[in-house]
């Protein structure tokens, strides 16, 4: 077998991954499926396990299980998963492992010629390095790193033609964190320009958070009794719930309505969207304010932009594009169904992915 490279999309709630080999550049799946949980769990033999398998075994035992290593990896060193600290460049050295194996299993066991590791267009290079330690630590070959924001950009060229010299803005409402970025064509690809803006604690763990809330008062006027019992234990029905209310959110993109029935409900408690809407829509519009001042701070307005391309799984909530489209006057172009930013950092020339320097810079010199 010929010579591959493989590029990791590390998200807040899920992983995916592309690999070019023979001339393609494809997702990787897992088991079956192009996104694998971010979700690690501590196994009882000490071991940290990632990815599906992971999932399963914290719906009985949620307190061994860190939901989102990406995020703890940006806010604490360590976390506690049972009744043992961790440190969070190991759970991030967890999931890069997990996927590395897949893809050595897939590629016959030969190792990559490059691995390209994307990473929030935020994080400077002190971070970048933690990140690499990680995946060296997991067995990985030294990576080259892609912003996310130019990768989900160079994705979209192949559909179509952005002039050299123009440019785009990348509104991402991922998992677990909001960034927006204004980048220009370059005869490479792309590359951000000015400050890029957002903010470390707006995704979709706040959305489910925010619709967890409505589900909350309604089973609480509902069902008093058999609420405080649910919330009260330390019960897996909790968990279930969660995962019952991320899906509920899901369905609202498509429905006007549905329905979330918590454990020893007599009935479902039936969600609208416009209720949903009216509780997220404070925090989409400061999202939206966001894009427009990452925008005015280089001096450009919606006129100026060849395109707004929307990424980030939580963008699907209709009202984003309906503000977005409000606040531009032209019609977002929403990302689709593909792990766009993990086949985009394999478009990303060479020479415009950037290796971290390992050394600390001396004092006084620029990071
Ligand atoms: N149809 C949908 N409607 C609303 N939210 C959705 C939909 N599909 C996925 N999501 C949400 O998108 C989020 C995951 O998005 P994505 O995979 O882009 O994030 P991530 O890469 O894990 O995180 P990040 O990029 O912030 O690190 C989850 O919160 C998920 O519930
Ligand atoms: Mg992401």
């Amino acid at each position: 077998m010929g010579g591959w490279a493989l590029a990791i999309d590390f998200g807040t709630s899920c992983t995916t991954a592309a690999v070019a080999a023979d001339g393609r550049i494809e997702a990787l799946a897992f088991d079956g499926h192009r996104r694998l949980p971010s979700l690690v769990y501590l196994d009882d033999a000490g071991g940290l396990i990632a990815g599906r398998e992971a999932a399963r075994r914290a719906e009985a035992c949620p307190e061994r299980a860190e939901r989102t290593p990406k995020r703890a990896f940006v806010q604490k060193t360590a976390v506690r998963l049972g009744d043992r600290g961790v440190l969070t460049a190991d759970l991030v050295a967890a999931v890069l492992g997990e996927v590395y194996t897949t893809a050595l299993r897939r590629q016959g066991g030969t190792a990559p010629d490059r691995v390209v590791l994307t990473h929030p267009v935020r994080w400077k290079n002190a971070r970048l390095r933690l990140f690499a330690a990680a995946a060296l630590r997991a067995g990985l070959p030294e990576p080259e790193f892609v912003a996310e924001p130019v990768a989900a950009a160079v994705h979209r060229t192949g559909r179509e033609r952005i002039d050299w010299g123009r440019y785009v803005a990348v509104y991402d409402l991922g998992g677990g964190t909001f960034d927006t970025t204004v980048l220009r064509r370059t005869l490479g690809g792309f590359v951000p320009i000015g400050r890029p803006g957002g903010d470390e604690r707006l995704g979709g763990e706040d959305l489910d958070l925010a619709l967890l809330e409505i589900v909350g008062r309604r089973a609480a006027e509902a069902e008093p009794a058999v609420w405080e019992r649910l919330v009260s234990t330390g019960n897996p029905a909790r968990g279930r719930l969660r995962r019952d209310v991320v899906g509920a959110k899901h369905a609202l993109s498509e429905r006007l309505s549905t329905e979330v029935r918590p454990e020893g409900f007599a009935a479902g408690l039936r969600i609208t969207r416009a209720e949903f809407e009216r509780q997220i829509t404070p925090s989409l519009r400061h999202s939206v304010q966001g894009l427009r001042g990452t925008m005015e701070a280089v001096g450009l307005a919606p006129a100026d932009l060849a395109a707004l391309y929307v990424t980030g799984g939580s963008s699907r909530v209709p009202k984003i594009g309906d503000l977005l489209g409000r606040t531009l006057d032209y019609p977002p172009v929403v990302q689709d169904d593909s792990p766009c930013v993990a086949l985009g950092a394999l478009l990303v020339a060479r020479p415009h992915a950037r290796r971290v320097p390992w050394t600390v810079p001396r004092t006084g010199a620029r990071r």
